[in-house]
C-alpha cells in the first residue's frame, strides 16, 4: 500500500504516540515521522523501539523521531514524560493513544487485581494522558487526541472480558473529553481498528482458519495491516479534519 496524502500542518508539530514500538503503533510513528513531525513515542519494547528509531533515523536525516522506555501504567510516569517531551520540544499537538494489551482470559478465573490489571493498560492511560497533554495543547491553540477503541467488543467477541469492558469505555472517554477540550478547540476521537494482522495477532492469536472467517465477515476481502490504519490517524492528526471530533473512525473492512 501506497501512502501519498501530505499534510502541511503535521510538518514540525510535536506528536506523542504511545506502544509506538511495533504493531500499529510502529506504522503510526513512521507515517508521523515521514510527514515531518517531531514524534516521540513511548513503549515497554526496548529492543523494537530502538530498531524503529534507527530504521527511521538511517531513511533520512531530516527525520525527527525520538523514544522513552515508559510503562504507561505507571500514571506518574507517563505524565513526567509528557511533561519532559514538553519541555523539550514545545507543546504537543497530536496524541496518539495507541498502547493496549488483548491478552485472552477466562471471565471465570479472572480476580479484581487482574482486572484492576487490564484497566490499567487498556483504559487509564488514555484518560491520564490526555489530562496531562491537553493544558499545553490549549495553551498552544489546540491540538488534536486519537484514541484508540476496538472493534471486539462492537461484534461481540468473548475470551476478554477485561479488554473487551476497557475498549468499549474508550468512546465514552472520548466523547466526554471532546465536550470538555472542544473549548480549547482540541478535538478528540476514537479509531476503531477491525482485525489488523500484526506479527504479534499472527503468533499469538489468529491461525489460518481465523483469518478465513475474518475475510468472510468482512465485505472487503483482503487482509487489513497497520498501513491501512495509518492514513486515517494522519487526517484526523492534521488540520484537515478541522472539524471532526467526538467521533469514531472504523478501519475494518466493513466488518462491523
Ligand atoms: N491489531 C488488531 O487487530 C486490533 C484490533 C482492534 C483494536 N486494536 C487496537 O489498536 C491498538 C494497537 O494494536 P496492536 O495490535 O498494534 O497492539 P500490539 O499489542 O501489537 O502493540 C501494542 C504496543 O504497545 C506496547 N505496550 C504494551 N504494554 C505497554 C505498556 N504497559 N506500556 C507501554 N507500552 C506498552 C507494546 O510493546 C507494543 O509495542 C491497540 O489499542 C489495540 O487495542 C488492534
Amino acid at each position: 500500500m501506497t501512502q501519498s496524502a501530505i499534510y502541511p500542518s503535521l510538518e514540525g508539530r510535536t506528536a506523542f504516540v504511545t506502544g509506538g514500538g511495533s504493531g500499529i503503533g510502529a506504522e503510526l510513528v513512521s507515517a508521523l515521522t515521514r510527514q515531518k513531525a517531531n514524534v516521540h513515542f513511548v513503549d515497554i519494547d526496548v529492543a523494537a523501539s530502538e530498531a524503529l528509531v534507527a530504521r527511521l533515523q538511517n531513511e533520512s536525516s531530516d527525520h525527527r523521531v525520538a523514544f522513552t522506555h515508559c510503562d504507561i501504567r505507571d500514571v506518574d510516569r507517563l505524565q513526567q514524560t509528557i511533561r519532559d517531551v514538553e519541555a523539550e520540544h514545545g507543546a504537543i499537538r497530536v496524541l496518539v493513544n495507541n498502547a493496549a494489551n488483548d491478552d485472552r482470559h477466562d471471565w471465570q478465573s479472572v480476580t479484581a487485581d487482574y482486572w484492576d490489571e487490564r484497566m490499567a493498560i487498556n483504559l487509564r492511560p488514555q484518560f491520564f494522558a490526555i489530562q496531562a497533554a491537553a493544558p499545553g495543547m490549549a495553551e498552544a491553540g489546540g491540538g488534536s487526541i486519537i484514541n484508540f477503541g476496538s472493534i471486539s467488543w462492537k461484534v461481540a467477541l468473548g475470551g476478554m472480558p477485561g479488554y473487551t469492558t476497557a475498549k468499549a469505555a474508550i468512546h465514552g472517554l472520548t466523547r466526554g473529553m471532546a465536550r470538555d477540550l472542544g473549548e480549547s478547540n482540541i478535538r478528540v476521537n476514537t479509531i476503531i481498528p477491525g482485525a489488523i494482522i500484526t506479527e504479534r495477532q499472527l503468533d499469538k492469536w489468529i491461525t489460518p482458519e481465523d483469518e478465513a472467517r475474518i475475510q468472510a465477515n468482512q465485505c472487503l476481502k483482503q487482509r487489513l495491516l497497520p498501513e491501512h490504519v495509518a492514513p486515517t490517524v494522519l487526517f484526523l492528526a492534521a488540520d484537515d479534519s478541522a472539524g471532526c471530533t467526538a467521533h469514531e473512525y472504523f478501519i475494518d473492512a466493513g466488518w462491523c
